[in-house]
């Protein structure tokens, strides 16, 4: 069934695990995650971005959703609105049916310039107020996602802030988290240690000065009640890479969000770890090897089926490792 997203993160935490949120675009995504969940009986968080809705429109959004929860009456299913860029978008996914939105109120409505923490508190906060009169979920961010290595923004995709970013944006603080909270009342809150989207995360694999899981657990500490959120937490699999350059694929030397590190951060009070780059990485891996491997095929579901395969795995992984298989 569609669940609140409020529900499943207070079971996360009542039984400490989390829970990925993995980003859809398509139907093959879509399926690639039910599949694993059914496989390992995990709640689904899935969640569509401004690019999805672009991409695929919130009609055929909705409906892949609406499938999912049809094919798969056992699972529990939430879908969420990824990075709302104002009070308006969100309110317009809600009555579309998303059982869960996120107020991005750390970038202005640009969904490039950061905000200043006054137009952060307003905004989530009247997000807030219509959406729990109506029982739906909300996820704010204070602080902006970026590189402490760099201090660029650094999102290659389009998504997020674009430029170099002042030091202390780019770590949420602890005490400012608590008053955000007590402030807005929101259900979940982003939180910015040093990860970003994309692909390009960190040019090494990240010690704690560039991904900073200490301050989850100073954060957590002034906030035990509130489901902790990580955005930009793909692993990057090295193996992933690989997979697609020996295809023809072209990608530079990269690191990702190490699993062990996202485990870490559960136990300091993270809820959901939002993940759409290792699915694309998967799945172009495995487009790339078929096309390679068949160059006379031309039947989108021959190649589409090992991609939906290899997305099935990472899902599956990331469930597992995250503690919320057996948990639906
Ligand atoms: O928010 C970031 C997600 O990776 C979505 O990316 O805007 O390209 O769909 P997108
Ligand atoms: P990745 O690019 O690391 O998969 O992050 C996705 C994300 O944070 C979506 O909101
Ligand atoms: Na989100
Ligand atoms: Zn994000």
């Amino acid at each position: 069934p569609l669940v609140s997203m409020r529900q499943l993160l207070d079971h996360a935490a009542e039984n400490g695990y989390g829970l990925p949120a993995f980003n859809v675009n398509n139907l093959e995504q879509v399926q690639a995650i039910m599949e694993a969940a059914a496989e390992c009986d995990s709640p689904v968080i899935m969640q569509a971005s401004a690019g999805a809705r672009k991409y695929a429109g919130e009609a055929f959004l909705r409906h892949l959703i609406d499938a999912a929860v049809e094919a798969y009456p056992q699972i529990p299913v939430v879908m969420h609105q990824d990075h709302g860029q104002s009070p308006a978008i969100c309110m317009g996914a809600i009555r579309s049916g998303f059982s869960s939105v996120m107020m991005d109120g750390s970038l202005m409505e640009d969904g490039k310039t950061p905000s200043s923490y006054d137009y952060n508190v307003a905004v989530s906060r009247e997000v807030v107020k219509f959406s729990h009169s109506i029982g739906v979920t909300v996820e704010a961010e204070l602080g902006c996602l970026g590189s402490l290595e760099t201090g660029q923004a650094g999102e290659e995709d389009g998504v997020g802030a674009e430029g170099t970013l002042d030091h202390s944006m780019l770590l949420t603080d602890p005490d400012q988290a608590a008053d955000f909270v007590k402030q807005t009342d929101c259900d979940a809150l982003a939180i910015a240690i040093g990860t970003s989207h994309g692909a390009y995360k960190f040019t090494r694999k990240p010690t704690g000065d560039i991904l900073a899981i200490e301050r989850v657990k100073a954060i957590h500490a002034r906030l035990p009640n509130t489901h902790l959120v990580m955005h930009g937490s793909s692993s990057v699999p090295q193996e992933l890479l690989e997979i697609i350059r020996q295809y023809g694929g072209d990608m530079k030397e990269t690191y990702g969000v190490p699993v062990e590190e996202i485990q870490t951060a559960i136990k300091f009070g993270v809820r959901k770890i939002n993940i759409d780059t290792d699915i694309r990485l998967a799945m172009t891996g495995a487009v790339r090897k078929f096309l390679f491997e068949n160059p006379s095929k031309f039947d989108p579901r021959e190649f589409l089926k090992p991609a939906r395969e290899a997305a099935k795995l990472v899902c599956k992984a990331r469930f597992e490792a995250f503690g919320c298989a057996g948990q639906a």
